[in-house]
């Protein structure tokens, strides 16, 4: 007989208690924070069949710009086609399988193969076998370059950041982003600016990526971790935001706008709803990706998984005119992206913590408040759901 592997065991049992009312659910069990297979089948299950965020436009700015990236051990490429289009090829090459790209860059015609010189065009064609038929002969009856493309992969680019479904399966990109564009209407076709290094950082966790989805869903823990945040936008002012099986997250009320010394503040896009000038809202579209929008900026954060307990979050700060990326502002960009890297670093050490938690005999998921953690809840259900469904 068989043994049952803990993943199975798992998720035969344990995940009904994730899909439950908030106050009967426990969290996702230690295993899906600990286990190394496990995050096989979360790839399988949970990355490929959705839209995955692996990267932003802005870091491809010209047409023929490509950068090769990865996801789970997936090895993709990104680039800006000659009608400025961003595509997303797997990055191998057809023939012998090499790595097609290991770095960024730029180039007015092809991608290059450097092990036989099998040269792609920026929409995936084989366009040149150089001596494939033999020495000097550049074809080969049995090599038909029309099907010997680069593979591509599925890709929408929604707010400059670039989404992928791996396995090619998921609904339409429009219908998948269409509750949370319902949400932020009012900045539907509002140009996201990035002006460049001001406005990027990163940080290196020591956590599950799902971790750091968990904590940002929530404001609970804004008046220990965020206690300069907590002095001006306090627990009382924020609020649940939950779409089931989409995004969840919280908002401010009290926003405030960054100002300097004079009084000056970012340029605030004109004729949205007034909510926006006191509101600021925070979301985990699940599955990778966090944002944040406000009436002057907006900003996205990147969670990429490196292994089971390592994940690099990859932050852009965006604003919505184009003054606001002028010279004239560069003081004040710089203190907005100090001000958000504080704030992001404060929650560094309780996802850490987190992570070494779920290394403990004494705890396998633990409980939710039914008051202030349900946006955390709704998406461990959606995690739960996506591990459910047959592969
Ligand atoms: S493996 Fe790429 S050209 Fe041979
Ligand atoms: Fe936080």
């Amino acid at each position: 007989m068989n043994e049952i592997t803990p993943i199975e065991k798992m998720l035969h049992g344990v995940l009904d208690h994730v899909d439950r009312p908030v106050a009967e659910a426990h969290g996702l069990p230690n295993t899906c924070y600990t286990d190394a297979d496990y995050l096989k089948l979360e790839r399988e299950r949970v990355f490929a069949p959705n839209w995955a965020c692996i990267g932003f436009g802005k870091d491809l700015p010209k047409k023929g710009d490509y950068k090769p990236v990865e996801l789970l051990g997936q090895p993709l490429l990104i680039l800006r086609d000659q009608d400025d289009q961003i595509k997303v090829f797997h990055n191998v090459c057809s023939h012998r399988g090499m790595i097609l790209v290991e770095e960024a860059g730029n180039t007015k015609g092809v991608l290059r193969c450097p092990y036989h010189s099998w040269c792609y065009s920026l929409n995936g064609e084989l366009a040149m076998t150089p001596h494939v038929g033999g020495p000097g002969n550049n074809r080969h009856e049995d090599v038909d370059p029309k099907k010997h493309g680069l593979r591509e992969v599925r890709s929408a680019v929604w707010m400059d950041v670039i989404f992928i479904n791996l396995d090619g399966k998921a609904e339409s990109f429009e219908q998948r982003i269409a509750p949370m564009q319902e949400r932020w209407k009012d900045f539907l076709g509002v140009e996201v600016i990035h002006t460049g290094e001001d406005s990027s950082f990163s940080f290196d966790v020591n956590c599950n990526w799902k971790l750091a989805v968990e904590n940002y869903c929530e404001s609970y823990h804004l008046p220990w971790i965020h206690p300069g945040l907590n002095s001006y936008s306090r627990l009382e002012d924020h609020y649940h935001i939950i779409e089931d099986n989409d995004y969840s997250g919280q908002g401010s009320e009290v926003f405030q706008p960054l100002k300097d010394e004079n009084g000056k503040r970012f340029p605030r896009i004109e004729g949205i709803d007034e909510k926006w000038d006191t509101s600021s809202e925070y979301t985990a579209l699940y599955p990778n990706v966090l944002l944040g929008i406000h009436n002057d900026h907006f900003f996205a954060i990147q969670l990429e998984p490196k292994s089971i307990d390592r994940t690099v979050e990859h932050v852009e700060l965006y604003y919505l005119k184009k003054e606001a990326s002028g010279e004239d502002y560069a003081d004040l960009r710089k203190k907005n992206a100090e001000n958000w890297h504080e704030v992001f670093a404060e929650d560094i050490f309780v996802v850490e913590g987190m992570q070494k938690g779920r290394n403990s005999e004494g705890f396998d998921g633990g409980v939710f408040s039914p008051a202030m953690d349900t946006p955390t809840h709704a998406f461990h259900i959606w995690v739960a759901r996506q591990l459910a469904k047959a592969a």
